[in-house]
């Protein structure tokens, strides 16, 4: 589905490369979580995919990068944005109508999607994002949690290949972003989504993503499994990204040699262990 190529970017009036010599692919139906400190180039990152860059944002572009087979710099971001949805770091950014409702039609009306289409499409976006009671609100109105589950609701309605998602739980609570989590395991599953998400919420990214990709200074430099990133527990703190309980505790059973296993990437996973421990399941250890 994407495919990077030695990829670098500089923005225009910076000397220094945004991102640097990006190699990595993504297949359809992956739910790839982005972590790094702030600066590392996770937005150039997701940008670089749904071609904000280089359409919008200008600079030095080297390498080539591939969405469905094709080239970012060669098509437009209207021909890319029937294959990528986007929901974007700032919710106002995006945007651009007065009323929700209008807001999530906006997109389809622009893809000519039929009136009857529309509103299924839209009842369906808005149950996904929890804003059912929010479709007649002003979008002036709404609290910037509201609007960040407006703007995937309108992401969601145009029903898109790949959605990539720039930390958009930033302004939500731990119960809204769990909720916004377990809708985007729902496109991934039925609609076998392919979903890249930059999020600093460690836990939620190990409990719902296939795939972790660690940035920093413009370089993704870890990539792979939830379970085989999350071993690399010291590096992620040094980079200031806190790791999830879980992790944490099971770093500390390994250390007094009570448990070799896998990580453990979620709390009931993590409760069997202890369990397995407490019955001297693994006294072999
Ligand atoms: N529009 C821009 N113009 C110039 N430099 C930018 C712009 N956006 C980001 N940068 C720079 O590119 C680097 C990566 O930024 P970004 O991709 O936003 O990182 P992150 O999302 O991980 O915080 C940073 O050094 C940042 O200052
Ligand atoms: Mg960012």
């Amino acid at each position: 589905m994407i495919l990077f190529n030695n990829v670098s970017f500089s923005y225009e009036n910076s000397e220094e490369l945004a991102v640097s010599s990006i190699h990595a692919h993504i297949d359809r139906g992956e739910f790839v979580g982005i972590i790094g400190p702030s600066g590392a180039g996770k937005s150039t990152l997701v940008n670089l995919i749904n071609g904000v860059i280089p359409h919008h944002h200008k600079g030095d572009f080297y390498g080539e990068v591939l969405v469905c087979g094709r080239d970012t710099v060669e098509s437009s971001c209207g021909e890319i944005s029937h294959h990528v949805g986007s929901v974007f770091q700032d919710p106002e950014s995006q945007m651009v109508s007065t009323v929700v409702e209008d807001e999530i039609a906006f997109g389809l009306e622009n893809f000519n999607i039929p009136a009857d289409e529309i509103e299924t499409r839209m009842a369906e976006a808005l149950k996904m994002a929890g804003i059912e009671h929010l479709r007649h609100e002003s979008t002036a109105a709404l609290s910037g949690g509201q609007k960040q589950r407006v703007t995937i609701a309108a992401a969601i309605a145009l029903r898109p290949k790949i959605l990539v998602l720039d930390e958009p739980t930033s302004e939500l609570d731990p119960q809204g972003s769990r909720q916004v989590f377990k809708t985007l395991k729902r496109l991934n599953q039925e609609y076998d989504m392919t979903i890249l998400i930059v999020e600093q919420k460690v836990m939620l990214l190990s409990e719902f993503c296939s795939r972790l990709m660690v940035m920093e200074k413009g370089r993704i430099i870890m990539d792979g499994p939830v379970r085989q990133v999350l071993e690399h527990h010291d590096k992620l703190l040094e980079l200031g990204i806190n790791c999830p309980r879980v992790v944490t505790l099971t770093k500390l059973l390994k250390n007094a040699s009570l448990y070799s296993g896998e990580f453990p990437v979620d709390v009931d996973e993590a409760e069997s262990v202890i369990r397995k421990i407490m019955e001297g399941a693994y006294d072999q250890y």
